[in-house]
């Protein structure tokens, strides 16, 4: 009895729900026609004074940019910008004697340490000869005392500076930013750097630089407080390769490149493999495809009345 109750009360509850959704869609129907014109009207207004609000934060946007005195970094022709191509290594090592003899005085590389260098820009024998030509302080010793040893390929590459606020009394103020990283944290990445180093000039008429700063295009507010650091022959290769300031710059941004991603060579060697790999099992997984298919596709359901 109960059974037979619920049952009927079911049926109606479908019934009704039935027939709301199709009174729903009758009342539902409308279309622009029928559209009260004052709506109209007043939907068209909103759209025209989006639109122009957005054009004009566009235009003051772009006034307040005085985008004339800054200079946007070129794309350089790198050898390594193919998606296959590796950085090009010899151009590392040669990089990393810039930094060494150049920015290290100023700037730290935290963040990499003598052991990365092997297998990229030099052997192991090397590397160890790098990492102990500086003095690392380690400690304590037995006595409680701290004292200086030769480093070691464990070490990190020295901070020129004890800390950041010594960093700044050095150079007027200014910060010189840890190196590991840079070409990720800048837009234009070793263009950016290549660009900013090769670019100091003299200042345009009527634009002076503040005592202490040097007029470079490619900074932000193009007032930086780095001197330009490379001229020709301010150091000298150990493979022989002319050392002008173009070559140096160069060489500096495939290190600074290879340091921010050292992974750069491998991730490239691993989509390779991933491409082969992905359109082999492509073309085969297709195949399946198809010849698992190819009942169900051939399949005709037809429909025969008994006579
Ligand atoms: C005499 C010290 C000194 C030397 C040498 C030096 N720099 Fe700098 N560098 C600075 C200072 C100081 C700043 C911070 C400038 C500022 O914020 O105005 C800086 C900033 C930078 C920046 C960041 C610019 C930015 O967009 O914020 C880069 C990149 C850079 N240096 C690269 C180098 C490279 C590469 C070398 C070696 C070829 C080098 N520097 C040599 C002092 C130096």
């Amino acid at each position: 009895m109960a059974l037979a109750a619920t049952g009927i009360a079911r049926a109606n509850l479908l019934k009704a729900r039935v027939s709301g959704i199709a009174l729903q869609n009758s009342s539902k129907f409308s279309t622009l026609r029928n559209m009260a014109a004052a709506r109209k009207a007043v939907l068209g207004a909103i759209g025209i004074l989006g639109g122009s609000a957005a054009g004009l934060t566009y235009a003051l946007n772009q006034s307040v940019k005085a985008s004339e005195l800054e200079l946007h970094t070129t794309k350089f022709p790198w050898s390594h910008d193919g998606i296959f191509s590796s950085l090009d290594h010899a151009s590392i090592r040669r990089g990393y004697e810039v930094y060494k003899n150049v920015c290290a005085a100023c700037h730290s590389m935290k963040y990499i340490a003598f052991r990365n260098l092997i297998g990229v820009s030099h052997t192991e024998s090397e590397a160890k000869a790098e990492a102990e030509a500086i003095q690392v302080k380690d400690g304590p010793n037995d006595d409680g005392e701290m004292f200086e040893r030769p480093g070691k390929l464990s070490d990190y590459f020295p901070n020129p500076y004890t800390n950041d606020e010594a960093a700044r009394a050095a150079n007027n103020g200014a910060l010189p930013p840890d190196l590991s990283y840079i070409t990720s944290a800048r837009h234009g990445g070793e263009n950016y750097i290549f660009s900013l180093l090769t670019g100091y000039c003299d200042p345009p008429a009527g634009v002076s630089v503040r005592e202490g700063l040097y007029y470079n295009p490619y900074f932000t507010g193009g007032a930086i407080g780095m001197a330009q650091a490379l001229y020709n022959e301010v150091m000298e290769y150990s493979d022989g390769t002319p050392a002008t300031a173009s070559q140096m710059a160069k060489d500096v941004a495939v290190f600074l490149k290879w340091a921010a991603e050292p992974e750069h060579d491998q991730r490239k060697k691993m989509a390779l493999k991933a491409i082969m790999m992905f359109s082999l099992l492509f073309g085969l997984s297709y195949y399946v495809k198809r010849h698992k298919w190819s009942v169900l596709k051939s399949r005709k359901i037809a429909y025969k009345p008994s006579q």
